[in-house]
């Protein structure tokens, strides 16, 4: 499906029967990286430029959502079980977007747990894998209130259109392999209003691709997406960015159709560098990385004239994600540990790899060793 909006029976249900006094729905969804990063964008939550992502297996937000029926009672939501949990603001201005044009959702109350298997606001994009399973949750719980049954296939695509309004990145973590966001004439169906799954594409060398990720610092980030996104606005080179990333994506299409790993991760850290580049120059001048993040790039870097095949990018933050093919995943693990490890904060890293999207579950099964 593109170009989605809503099943037409969740926002104009002629449901009559009696609303369930209670519902449940539960969903881990992925983190992802993107390879060509989503930078700046209009009124809407469209983009400036298209973007193309890795979706995660083991970087992932599990969430439950508890709906109510309100019963007269002004609805509220509390997450996890702290009414002014930080994130409550940016979950409660989603779902009052969402409430509109899904009416049902308005006689609910929710009780929300969720947790990462991650430490947020690190660069890892905690935003992606928390708003696609809020959103996820959201849409279920209203279809079950009306008694509607979405199949998973027209659900996710639904859900990628919502959770665009939470968070831009969180719509491209609605399906496995590599999606794609954003209007493009290389690929006739992408749409800016939802993500689109790409992996068919992709030559069967680099469907599963390693993606160890490096927890240079734990602190939470100094700029939010939403204020960095904002830097685009009159940046001073606004115009040669879009002109660099549509050059990009084209560049990394091909590679990931045609399976040069090594265009692909060379295009990968242009991005990377790009994005920081961006950042440094705008009207306030940030630095989101950190000594040790470019420590880690050298070494990096040097490694791979020596053979290895490594090679790293980074999100708005200081945590370098470093993409390596499946086949050497030995060598480059020993690597890692031995030589890059040591500048992560506490040691922490996480080996991940091309993940499978988005699933239902019936409870939370992780413990939250990074809380908010
Ligand atoms: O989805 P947001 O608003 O958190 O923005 C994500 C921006 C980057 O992570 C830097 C790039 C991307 O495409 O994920």
């Amino acid at each position: 499906m593109n170009q989605s909006s809503f099943s037409e029976y969740l926002t104009n249900p002629s449901f009559t029967g009696k609303l369930p006094e209670q519902l449940f729905s539960g969903w881990q969804s992925p983190s992802n990286i993107a390879l060509i990063k989503f930078w700046g964008k209009r009124p809407g939550q469209i983009p400036m430029n298209p973007s193309l992502s890795m979706t995660l297996q083991l970087a992932f937000t599990q969430t439950t959502v508890e709906a109510i029926l309100c019963d007269g009672k002004i609805p509220e939501m509390v997450i996890n079980g702290d009414p002014s949990h930080p994130f409550r603001p940016k979950l409660t201005r989603f779902l009052s977007w969402l409430a509109e044009q899904i009416p049902v959702l308005k006689m609910y109350s929710f009780r929300v747990e969720t947790r990462n298997s991650f430490p947020h606001s690190t660069g890892i994009a905690s935003s992606a894998s928390g708003l696609s399973a809020f959103t996820l949750c959201l849409l279920s719980v209203a279809a079950e209130a009306v008694s509607l049954r979405i199949p998973e296939e027209h659900l996710l695509p639904q859900a990628s259109f919502a959770a665009r309004m939470g968070s831009g990145s969180a719509c491209r973590s609605m399906y496995g392999g590599y999606s794609v966001w954003g209007k493009t004439e290389m690929i006739p169906c992408a749409s800016d209003l939802e993500a689109l799954p790409v992996s068919g594409i992709v030559h069967p060398d680099l469907r599963c691709m390693r993606d160890a990720i490096l927890v240079i610092s734990r602190k939470p980030k100094s700029l939010t997406s939403s204020k960095g996104h904002e830097t685009m606005n009159g940046h001073p080179f606004a115009a040669c960015r879009t002109a660099q990333v549509n050059s990009h994506f084209l560049g990394m299409l091909e590679a990931l159709k045609s399976g040069d790993l090594e265009q692909v991760g060379l295009l990968a850290e242009a991005e990377a560098m790009a994005l920081h580049a961006l950042l440094m120059t705008a009207a306030d001048g940030t630095v989101l990385l950190e000594p040790a993040s470019l420590e880690a790039i050298q070494i990096i870097r040097n490694s791979r004239s020596h053979g290895l095949p490594l090679f790293f990018t980074l999100d708005a933050g200081p945590n370098l994600h470093i993409l390596f093919p499946e086949t050497n995943r030995v060598e480059v693990e020993s690597f890692i540990e031995n030589e890059l490890v040591p500048l992560c904060a506490g040691r922490l890293w996480i080996c991940d790899y091309t993940g499978k999207g988005p699933e239902r579950i019936g409870e939370i099964t992780i413990t939250d060793n990074y809380p908010a």
